[in-house]
């Protein structure tokens, strides 16, 4: 690691990540540790200033903003979306895939002036890029005006951090590679009516592809009993959609040494808490039980959405994803939800371009979408991530050619999400008014059980509220449709 030009003493705030360290996956007991809130001694640090916190990833990432957000406001800061008037801007950055590592470079290009006439605003990288040796390494060689770099195990240590940063005026930097305990009661910073949970931290799976098991660590789970407290609490303020978050939450409780207690488990207790929507993502394939589906199939609360990445339709890629499914497992799994289930709305994720695709593997994906028919999907051009296994696999795929497999794929999958689309005019769904709609601002916007989006007449009054809307249009991504009494029976 070449020095930094900021600090001379690195010998306790200079920790750069090890992608080494984060193969790893030790035996070492995870405990849990209850705080008691922000120590006094930081509390006050931030009275006058100001944050402005960008956030770039996925669910979890934004859950981890509101932890950064609640730390910070409990030090006295007030939150800002002026970078001019900032005196703490913090960007936490998602490594997925290259295009969102390039605009994080790109802000940070943009931050250089600001950051020369403003020498104490304090600029700080966390999330998952930080985890990655090799960009924390680009960013000590060209972005060395950058302050402060935190991992995602080092959240909870903000406060310190940042402290260190303002008095010290040295770089900090702290990235534990190896994941720490499972830290509870940190303060959280929500907004809106909806929120979200985290179930379980970590992926064990290491798809070939995939940077998320090295940024996010080995998979632990949460105990039920403070999930199951969070949940009722979040109920008791009168949330009315919960998401529950993990990389595989199906995969929550494999952790657990001296109680059999697993997805399907927790989501039957929590069926039973007043909550009107529980929601979760991700749930793998692989991990996708019986128990689960019936746990599931008692609806209630439990949203009949299932997001279920597939990837690829092709075994001989799913070999080289190391998935752990087959197509037919795969389509056998779906065939029970939707016995089970039949009105579930099942999404989806798709790689295009994943080293050595054939046309014909590629076919096989066009043919697994048809044959799934889903509602929706997220599809993305393999990009090669630095340390992973597929990383080292020729990316002989020309960009062409992914770029043309991205477009026919998203053709399949427009009909089947508009032929779904189509089967809702003329029903009564139930929708959470989410904002007042964009471009109108007598229209309001919410979400379907199954996370569709609706517009319809309404007053702003209306926010966060459940409401019936009879479905008289459909398009590929959205709904339109005029709010209605509710029907005879419903819950409101
Ligand atoms: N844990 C979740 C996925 C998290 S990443 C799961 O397994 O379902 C979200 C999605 O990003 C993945 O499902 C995958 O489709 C996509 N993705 C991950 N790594 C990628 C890469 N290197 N290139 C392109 N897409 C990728
Ligand atoms: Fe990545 Fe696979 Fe883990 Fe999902 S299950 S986070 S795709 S390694
Ligand atoms: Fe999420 Fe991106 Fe990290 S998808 S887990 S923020 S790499």
């Amino acid at each position: 690691m070449s020095a930094p030009s900021k600090s001379k003493d690195f010998s306790v705030y200079f920790q750069p990540p090890s992608m080494r360290d984060a193969k790893t996956r030790g035996k070492s007991e995870i405990n849990v540790q209850y705080t008691d809130g922000l120590p006094e001694e930081f509390k006050g640090l931030g009275l006058g200033k100001k944050y402005l916190l960008r956030t770039f990833g996925c669910q979890m990432n934004e859950h981890d903003s509101e932890m950064i957000a609640g730390l910070l406001e409990a030090m006295g800061y007030e939150t800002t979306d002026d970078k001019n008037e900032a005196d703490l801007i913090l960007l936490n950055t998602c490594a997925v895939r290259e295009n969102a590592e390039d605009k994080v470079f790109g802000e940070l290009g943009h931050l250089k002036g600001l950051k020369r006439e403003k020498p104490d605003l304090i600029l700080g990288v966390c999330g998952c890029m930080s985890q990655e040796e090799a960009v924390v390494k680009r960013i000590l060689a060209k972005h060395n005006f950058v302050d402060l770099i935190f991992g995602t195990h080092n959240i909870h240590r903000l406060p310190f951090l940042l402290k260190e940063s303002m008095f010290n005026k040295e770089l900090v930097v702290e990235v534990w590679s190896k994941e720490g305990d499972i830290i509870e009661n940190l303060p959280k910073k929500r907004a809106g009516m909806r929120a979200w949970v985290n179930i379980m931290y970590g992926c064990d799976k290491f798809c070939t592809y995939c940077i998320v098991p090295y940024t996010r660590g080995k998979e632990r789970s949460r105990l039920p009993q403070d999930v199951l407290n969070e949940v009722r609490e979040l109920a008791q303020q009168g949330y009315q959609e919960v998401t529950l978050l993990g990389q595989n939450v199906n995969a929550y409780g494999k952790d657990f040494e001296e109680m059999k207690y697993g997805f399907g488990d927790l989501l039957n207790e929590i069926r039973l808490i007043g909550v009107p929507r529980i929601r979760f993502t991700t749930s793998h394939p692989r991990d996708f039980d019986d128990h689960l589906i019936e746990v599931l199939a008692k609806r209630g609360n439990l949203v009949e959405h299932i997001h279920l990445p597939v990837q690829s339709g092709s075994n001989e890629i799913l070999k080289r994803m190391t998935r752990k499914y087959n197509v037919a497992q795969y389509l056998e799994l779906v065939e029970k939800i939707r016995a089970a289930i039949p009105d579930a709305v099942l999404t989806t994720d798709f790689i295009l371009g994943f080293p050595g695709e054939t046309e014909e593997q590629f076919q096989e994906t066009l043919e697994l979408a048809r044959k799934v028919q889903y509602d929706m999907a997220f599809t993305f051009i393999y990009s090669p991530r630095e340390g992973t296994p597929a990383f080292e696999m020729k990316d002989d795929v020309p960009y062409e050619v992914k770029q043309r497999r991205l477009a026919d794929l998203n053709e399949v999958l427009k009909e089947s999400g508009i032929a779904h689309n189509r089967r809702m005019i003329g029903q009564v769904h139930e929708v959470l008014v989410e904002s007042e709609s964009k471009n109108n601002s007598s229209m309001l916007s919410g979400r379907t059980r199954t996370n569709k989006l609706v517009h319809f007449e309404g007053d702003a009054s209306l926010i966060g509220k459940l409401v019936h809307v009879n479905i008289e249009e459909a398009m590929t991504f959205y709904l339109r449709g005029t709010m209605v009494e509710a029907p005879v029976g419903s819950a409101i």
